[in-house]
């Protein structure tokens, strides 16, 4: 990834405090364009927060991040939804009151600028196989079904990245099968993808290249063979 114009996102010396914790401590992570990355580390590593920085939840006190040649630090969420980045949240948090249907079309209005807005939520819909739910409250949905509902909310939004946190935990093997499968689908239709796992099974089945983080700064970049033999790392997922 030498040259810049191959970058699609690129972090750098992250740090957010809460009070006098520094959940990240100098956090950096490049993404290239149509590439997933895994982010792994143990619970309380600063996966999350990463996220929530990158996608404007949370401001970070220092650092640069660059999205597609240009810098979004510190811009609103809706901003950074607009530029081309959205995010599926750890725990689902749809509009519980409303159905899947609804949930999906305020996304693709509050995200999207151009475009038609109904072919885009019957895209999003189709994609995640939500379509025969359409109609049901998203409070009535399974924990499976929710997760598949923020998915489809962050594609409505039509992102050039999608940035996913740990959608695997609480699914069942067939259900995480299904959802990689999805999840190489939505790659192949051109979005880059930082993929959050507390575990690095599931990240294995999206891609080779994972960053390891621990304590807030990154701990390993590289192959998944290569994080699975390096002591570093084994220390930190064995030690907790
Ligand atoms: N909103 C918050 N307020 C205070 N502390 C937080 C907040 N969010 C995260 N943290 C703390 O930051 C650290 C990193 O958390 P998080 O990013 O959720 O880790 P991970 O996703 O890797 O499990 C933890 O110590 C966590 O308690
Ligand atoms: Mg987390």
């Amino acid at each position: 990834m030498s040259h810049s114009e191959d970058v699609l996102l690129r972090v750098d010396g992250l740090v957010k405090k809460f009070g006098e914790l520094k959940a990240l401590n100098g956090f950096s992570i490049t993404v290239g364009k149509g590439k997933i990355v895994g982010l792994a580390g143990p619970n309380g590593s600063g996966k999350t927060t990463v996220i929530n920085v990158i996608s404007g939840i949370y401001k970070p006190d220092v650092g640069s991040i660059e999205f597609d040649g240009k810098s979004i630090y510190r811009l609103p969420s809706h901003k950074i939804v607009h530029r081309g980045i959205n995010r599926t949240f750890q725990v689902p948090k749809p509009l519980a009151g409303l159905t899947v249907l609804q949930n999906i079309s305020i996304a693709a209005i509050y995200g999207s600028q151009a475009g038609n807005k109904t072919e885009t939520v019957k895209e999003a819909l189709e994609i995640v196989g939500l379509e025969d739910a359409k109609d049901t409250l998203a409070a009535n949905l399974t924990l499976a079904q929710q997760k598949l509902l923020g998915l489809a909310r962050a594609l409505a939004t039509k992102p050039k990245m999608l940035l996913v946190d740990e959608i695997a935990a609480g699914l069942s093997s067939q259900e995480l099968q299904w959802i990689a499968d999805m999840l190489i689908h939505i790659h192949k239709s051109g979005i880059s993808m930082i993929v959050v796992e507390h575990l690095m099974g599931f990240i294995d089945s999206l891609t080779s290249d994972v960053v390891v983080m621990n304590a807030g700064a990154n701990l390993f970049r590289g192959s998944i063979e290569d994080a699975s033999r390096n002591e570093e790392v084994i220390e930190v997922f064995l030690g907790r």
